[in-house]
């Protein structure tokens, strides 16, 4: 079975193309990128009717197959911003009935989850799942996808490029001031914020702000310890919900985990406690095509089946909310 999958929770538009013998044929994508402000739903929309055409087609021309040799179409169908996820559903929707192909819609942070298992071979994983909008720790457990833990205000990325934005580095921050961490030297004591297994971010961007506009720190200094305390914070949470759920597997996902100083943190911690940690290429921990095109494999095979009038948007659905048939 070949399946192709579409993306547009937030910036990227994507299609990739996967097979049920999990080859991943194609995974392109495009994304709206802005140099000020946060995302616009409206224009971050624009940008994908503007590109999907383009990026499906070429996701095709990649796999070398026409729209007749695919099997199903499937799609994010929640969670994400309304004005997004409509642009990748009416898609889906428009080749699913042109074509006659069976259609669906899936979950983008369980797809997260999935492709990373697929690809590395994890079997039952805590996932920490950093991207710009979302921070979560979820895990299989008793039948559903559960929250562990999760940000009380903003994603981990938000968090990054906010504070990116604000020193002049523009969009995206995370890699950026990744770079300028590097040279960061003296350790910065700033506000460590978890609750529970909650984390938040806002106190500590405030606290950061003022510490930069105060001219006394190093801009390097700052990166350094911002990155060494909420990466902390996020690996305290992940290895509190492995010790929790009994679980000796962490993954990896989202745009903020392509970061190899979090990446080398998660890799201690699972080394400390005897655990195992995977972590994706950063093609498939960035917001994809081929995660959505796995995922509609795996429910469709499993007997899941969705008509076009159930296809609609659900931008506010929570992972324990979905219906899990494909495992035991
Ligand atoms: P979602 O809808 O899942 O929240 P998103 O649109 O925010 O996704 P992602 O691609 O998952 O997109 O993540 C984007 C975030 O990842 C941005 O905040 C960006 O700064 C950060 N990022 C990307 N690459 C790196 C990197 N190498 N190091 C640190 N952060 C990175
Ligand atoms: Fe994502």
């Amino acid at each position: 079975m070949i399946c192709l999958g579409i993306e547009s929770t937030a910036h990227t538009f994507g299609a990739g193309i996967v097979d049920s013998e999990k080859r991943v044929l194609a995974n392109i994508k495009d994304s709206f990128t802005t140099e000020k402000g946060g995302i616009v739903p409206a224009k971050a929309a624009d940008h994908h009717v503007e590109v999907c055409d383009k990026v499906i087609n070429e996701a095709l021309e990649t796999a070398k197959l026409s729209i007749k040799d695919i099997d199903l179409i499937s799609f994010s169908q929640a969670p994400g911003i309304g004005h997004c996820l409509r642009i990748g559903a009416f898609a889906a929707r428009s080749l699913a009935m042109f074509h006659n192909i069976p259609i669906i819609g899936v979950n983008h942070c369980i797809a997260h989850l999935s492709i990373g298992e697929m690809l590395t071979g994890a079997t039952d994983p805590v996932l920490l799942y950093a991207s710009g909008a979302n921070t979560q720790i979820i895990a299989y457990e008793g039948k559903k996808y559960r929250v562990f833990g999760e940000s009380l205000d903003m994603g981990v990325g938000n968090f990054l490029d906010s504070f990116a934005r604000y020193i002049g580095l523009g969009f995206p921050g995370g890699p950026k001031i990744y770079e300028l961490a590097l040279k960061g030297k003296k350790f910065i004591e700033l506000p460590y914020s978890v609750k529970g297994m909650d984390v938040s971010f806002g106190g500590l961007l405030t606290n950061l702000k003022q510490k930069f506009d105060s001219g006394k720190y190093r801009v390097e200094d700052l990166c350094y310890s911002l990155q060494e305390t909420v990466f902390a914070m996020l690996v305290e949470v992940s290895e509190r919900a492995m010790a929790h759920c009994g679980k000796n597997e962490l993954l990896l996902g989202g745009g903020v985990a392509c970061n190899k100083r979090l990446q080398e943190m998660a890799k201690e911690m699972c080394k400390e406690r005897s655990a195992k940690c995977f972590i994706p290429e950063n093609e498939f921990l960035v917001d994809n095509g081929a995660m959505i095109a796995w995922q509609g494999i795996l429910e469709y095979s499993a007997g899941k089946r969705m008509s076009i009038e159930e296809s609609v948007i659900l931008p506010y659905q929570r992972v324990d909310e979905v219906v899990v048939n494909w495992k035991d």
